[in-house]
């Protein structure tokens, strides 16, 4: 008999860090090998995401589990017993054809992943490594930079505002710690912003407790460049050079605010036209060290996602999150019309994790940068600080630095570089 081959598959229903259910699923292999997974999910998602199946009906509003949870234990735990765990491609390969919808949404991507995750954590535990030892195979550890949430708006702190007071239109405005050397060091750069941003909101009136989904501050503030602007202070602040020790990276997540043709920032009171809007981000581009831009359009505008790339992509990170969604073929077509040149790689958006890395590997193959993502909903597993450095992504974001759900992943890689004992490699040493 394989050691390998999966002898038992169940999930549950378990909660998410927002409190909204979502699936958990463990695997069995016949050596004795677990592996134990929880599905994260999204708040400001894309149309081209895998779909997840959401029971309706009054339990959890219509969010609960129970019938993804159902597919796991009744029909993807026969379909995938007796498979081989080491076989990942034929696994997911089975899955996707039992669901037999393209985004899997018979079974649902929140039942497929779960199973698709814990099989990969059972093989490793199987073969006595760790997940990110069995995805790499020899050699040091490359950490990934992490892109690190300080203020937050949109989607992720929706219902924050007070009053007259009101939460900021773009989704997150992030730091990347360029010039450290060590993944320690990147975190405690990002922490000292982090904390120099809340101490500079709350002289303006913003309660630093107020915390946004991901743990970034949820900012009341009159404009969407104060965001901006409060981040550039904080660097100064914190005793960083700005663009060099520290750049800004901001999430636009632009669907959130796109309507009939335009940009509308309600702070504002504006709507912009796609030419303005991009007029609008090159300015702050200008003004404050932005290396890196995420959906800075709509997910489906893809002549101005052209036009985006040529004008604000020079020496520029730009990511499709919901532009590409974790899929082959929005990534192709990205690759081959030139537009953006980083990928955002969300295990749930795409639905099974060989299809995650098929996306990571064609990013890379085509010279795009790649960022493993945590999402807004996520859990107190780490298997995607294993995913980040098993797949040599290079990026990783994972949210802020408090929350246990974001810190989950962040313990995780600060022990990976602690165990490699200063053999460890950052990508993108400054
Ligand atoms: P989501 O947001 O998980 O709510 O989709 C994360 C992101 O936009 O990167
Ligand atoms: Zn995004």
């Amino acid at each position: 008999m394989n050691n390998n081959a999966v002898r038992t598959v169940r999930a549950w229903e378990a909660l998410d860090s927002r409190g909204l259910p979502t699936v958990g699923c463990k695997v069995t292999l016949a050596g004795g090998g677990q592996g134990r997974a929880i599905v994260p999910a999204g708040k400001s998602k894309g149309s081209h995401e895998a779909r997840e199946r959401r029971d309706g009906g009054e339990r959890y509003g219509g969010r609960g589990a129970r019938q993804a949870v159902a597919a796991v234990n009744d029909v993807l735990a026969g379909a995938v017993t007796g498979l081989d765990a080491e076989d990942q491609s034929e696994l997911d390969a089975t899955m996707e054809k039992v669901d037999g919808d393209p985004r899997l949404a018979n079974l649902g991507a929140n039942a497929v992943l779960g199973v698709s995750l814990a099989t990969a954590l059972a093989f490793a535990d199987q073969s006595g490594l760790p997940l990110w030892r069995a995805l790499a195979g020899d050699g040091p550890p490359l950490l990934p930079r992490p892109m690190v949430n300080v203020v937050s708006g949109g989607a992720h702190a929706e219902g924050r505002g007070a009053h007259s007071r009101r939460t900021i239109d773009i989704q997150d405005v992030l730091v990347v710690p360029l010039g450290a050397t060590s993944f320690a060091q990147c975190l405690e750069w990002a922490w000292r912003v982090r904390e120099a941003a809340a101490e500079l909101l709350a002289r303006a009136g913003v309660p630093s407790g107020l915390v946004a989904d991901e743990g970034g501050v949820a900012g009341w503030l009159t404009t969407n460049e104060a965001a901006i602007s409060t981040v550039a202070d904080a660097l100064q602040v914190a005793g960083l050079v700005p663009g060099q020790d520290v750049g800004i990276a901001i999430d636009l997540a632009a669907n959130q605010f796109y309507g009939d043709g335009t940009y509308n920032l309600a702070l504002e009171d504006e709507r912009l036209s796609p030419a303005e809007w991009l007029e609008r981000v090159s300015q702050w581009c200008n003004r404050y060290p932005v290396v890196s831009l995420e959906d800075v359009l709509h997910e489906d505008d893809w002549p101005n996602w052209g036009e985006a790339s040529r004008r604000l992509g020079q020496g520029r990170q730009l990511i499709g999150d919901d532009l590409f969604a974790t899929d082959l073929a929005r990534l192709k077509r990205g690759l081959s019309s030139g537009v953006a040149n980083a990928v955002l790689v969300k295990p749930d958006q795409a639905g099974t994790l060989s299809r995650s890395a098929a996306v990571l590997k064609a990013a890379q193959a085509g010279g795009y940068a790649t960022v493993v993502s945590a999402r807004s909903g996520d859990t107190e597993d780490y298997w995607l600080a294993d995913l980040a450095v098993g797949w040599r992504a290079g990026q990783v974001k994972v949210g802020s630095t408090q929350r246990s759900e974001r810190t989950a992943k962040w313990n995780r890689l600060l022990e990976i570089e602690a165990d490699a004992a200063g053999r460890a490699e950052l990508w993108w040493h400054a």
